[in-house]
């Protein structure tokens, strides 16, 4: 399809094909690699956090953290109507001297889920979390992404739990057989890995 087009375009002159190759080369280097092009220019950057002990580290120096909880950002980011809050909230953190956030990286079932049902995704959801990582990161903020619930808001445990029982391969209809049922491990352990 592409080459025959190109073949109009060009009238069959060979000479363009490596000039085109390496302009679409570039453009996808570009966009592979566009956050580090950033990075070289001056962005915050933020490494991640380890431990040694009981101590948390960044960079080999002792880490204090100092947060809130903004469990929200995800979900709201998804709307453009209300996205701007995520910028607003990330900004009014970072002027009060917090470095971390920790927020919803999860929300499973409900309105605007991005786990639908088990294995299945909301790609708009997705581009929100990507979004939420980018403004945090504008904002150096580090964030601390939760990937489940115990409680029932944003699906967690008890959507999981549901989910097995509706497709038939729950052993239980109690809440905590999110912590035994291998099935329901199965969900889990596969949503971690997307
Ligand atoms: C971890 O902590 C121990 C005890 O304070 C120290 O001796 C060691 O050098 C630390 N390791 C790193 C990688 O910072
Ligand atoms: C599981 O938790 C939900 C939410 O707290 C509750 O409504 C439901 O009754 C619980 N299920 C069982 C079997 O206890």
């Amino acid at each position: 399809m592409v080459k025959s087009h190109m073949n109009r375009m060009t009238g069959g002159n060979g000479m363009l094909y490596p000039i085109i190759g390496f302009a679409l080369c570039v453009a996808f280097i570009y966009m592979s690699f566009g956050d580090l092009w950033i990075d070289l220019h001056g962005e915050t950057k933020l490494s991640f956090v380890e431990r040694n002990g009981t101590q948390f580290m960044v960079d080999g120096k002792p880490f204090y953290i100092n947060g809130w909880n903004s469990y929200w950002l995800m979900d709201h980011g998804v709307d453009e109507s209300s996205r701007s809050r995520i910028s607003a909230m990330l900004q009014a953190g970072a002027k009060m001297g917090l470095t971390v956030c920790r927020t919803w990286a999860f929300n499973d079932g409900g309105y605007n889920a991005l786990q639908i049902s088990p294995g299945r995704f909301d790609e708009r959801v997705f581009r929100s979390l990507d979004n939420v990582i980018a403004e945090a990161r504008k904002h150096g903020i580090r964030l601390i992404l939760s990937l489940v619930n115990n409680l029932q808001a944003y699906g967690g445990k008890t959507q999981y739990v549901q989910w097995a029982w509706e497709e038939g391969v729950g052993l239980s209809a109690s809440n905590d057989s999110f912590f035994y049922d291998p099935s329901i491990l199965g969900y889990f352990k596969n949503y971690v890995k997307c």
